[in-house]
């Protein structure tokens, strides 16, 4: 794989500043922050009124542990424009997260946002190995969905031709690797596979194309996940993540050098990690909730946000902001089988270790009497036979018992029989009202 380092001179000077220069920076932008919110939110006035919490309170970072927490609850009570701390004709774009019940969540950006998210954007895109000049193939979703456009501009910012091509159409996104030879693509993991089960359909070889860096993100994925990325097409594969409700794609990223996790851009967002069920804050090094407060948001500063995304902190290496740990799954993703705590991504990690089986699968969730039981639907990999397929299914249900400590079902289908899904995959089908 190519050396795709940054030079130090091309970082932006505070990746290069000290932890203390850091923390001055924070507590100052911090205290900004919490009073802009108090000022100008009706929401946060109450809640901070509530609490028997001032700004003014706010002396040091860890103050920030007296503030009141914020969900996705409260967004959907100010729905759509309550949480914004601007008047609405300062609001220069609206974006919106999915959300699989009711109303979506909407979130909006001033001018001054804007030019943030696309710095921290081409800060993110060049520390996972992009360079000034390169093509970078965009395969997030344009729209209210914030990966498409959140991409696009950063590229464009840190000087890339930027192709925009968005979800979908998987024919038409190899011809263009093919044609327009770009040597970036940000694209969700699970879309990246789609594309190269693609290529080999189509006799191209996903190793000989022009693709150095893939920029994934938007939905978990696990470390056997990227080997098997750089193994069938030779280029970097490093870790993206963000939330609409924070600003979206580039709160924090890997950097190609190390790949040990994600810098969290912390000139910009301040991390907490908490015990989900209690609240309470813990030490760095510690696994829990991601909780984060934005320091310079105009539009909609959010205050304690609770992300529900499993991870732990981790001090900084290839830069001096601490790191989150690749995120395992979210609080709401957690299936309790039998007692036992099981993430999509544990499974993932077994399935990749079975070469008969293809990494396309879906957990499916059952019920028998009161017990929720779980079926792992998975493809076995094109050219391997029903029966050592089936026979790597039976091991895998040993090695899941194993590793996890969990007894599930699993069901081995052919190539194809998964759902693809063009931007975040599916992964769990809660079948359990229907049985
Ligand atoms: O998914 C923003 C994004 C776009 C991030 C493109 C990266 C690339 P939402 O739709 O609001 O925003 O979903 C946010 O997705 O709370 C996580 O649960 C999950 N997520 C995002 N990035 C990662 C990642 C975008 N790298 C939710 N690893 C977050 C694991 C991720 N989960």
């Amino acid at each position: 794989m190519q050396d795709r380092t940054p030079r130090p001179e091309e970082l932006d000077p505070i990746e290069r500043a000290s932890v203390d220069e850091l923390r001055a920076v924070q507590r100052e932008r911090l205290r900004w922050s919490l009073r802009h919110a108090y000022d100008n939110v009706p929401h946060y006035r109450r809640a901070f009124d509530a609490a028997g919490v001032h700004p003014d309170d706010c002396r040091d970072l860890d103050d920030l542990a007296r503030f009141p927490f914020t969900g996705k609850a409260e967004l959907r009570e100010n729905y759509p424009f309550g949480m914004f701390a601007v008047p609405r004709e300062r609001v220069a774009r609206l974006h919106a997260s999915s959300g699989t019940t009711g109303r979506p969540t909407v979130v909006g950006y001033t001018a001054g946002d804007l030019r943030t998210w696309a710095r921290l954007m081409a800060r993110s895109i060049r520390a996972a190995g992009g360079r000034p000049g390169d093509r970078v193939h965009v395969a997030y979703g344009y729209g209210l969905f914030t990966g498409g456009l959140g991409a696009h501009y950063g590229a464009e910012e840190l000087g890339c031709t930027v192709i925009p091509v968005s979800g979908g159409m998987t024919e038409r996104q190899v011809m263009l690797i093919r044609d327009f030879e770009p040597e970036v693509i940000m694209v969700t993991p699970s879309y990246m596979l789609a594309i190269l089960d693609e290529m080999e359909r189509q006799g191209v070889d996903p190793r000989a194309t022009s693709l150095r860096v893939g920029i994934f993100g938007a939905e978990p994925w696990t470390e056997d996940m990227r080997r098997e990325m750089e193994r069938r097409l030779d280029m970097h594969a490093v870790d993206i993540y963000g939330l609409s409700e924070v600003m979206g794609p580039g709160v924090a990223n890997e950097c190609v050098e190390t790949k040990d996790g994600l810098h969290l851009w912390e000139d910009h967002f301040y991390p907490e990690v908490i015990d989900p069920v209690t609240g309470e804050v813990l030490p760095d090094g510690e696994r829990g909730e991601l909780v984060l407060t934005s320091l310079t948001k105009e539009a909609m500063p959010v205050v304690r946000y609770r992300t529900r995304d499993l991870t732990r902190l981790l001090p900084g290496t290839a830069r001096p902001m601490r790191r989150i740990e690749k995120i395992t799954g979210r609080t709401d993703d957690m299936m309790i089988i039998r007692g036992v705590n099981v993430f999509p991504t544990q499974i993932e990690e077994l399935i990749l270790r079975t070469p008969q089986l293809s990494p396309h699968f879906q957990c499916v969730l059952g019920r028998q009497g009161r017990m929720d039981t779980l079926t792992v639907r998975v493809e076995r990999r094109a050219g391997v036979d029903a029966e050592a397929a089936d026979r790597a299914g039976t091991a895998l249900v040993g090695l899941v018992k194993n590793t996890i400590g969990v007894s599930v079902a699993v069901e081995v289908i052919a190539p194809d029989g998964v759902e693809r899904s063009m931007g975040k995959m599916r992964r769990i089908v809660d079948r359990r009202r229907e049985s």
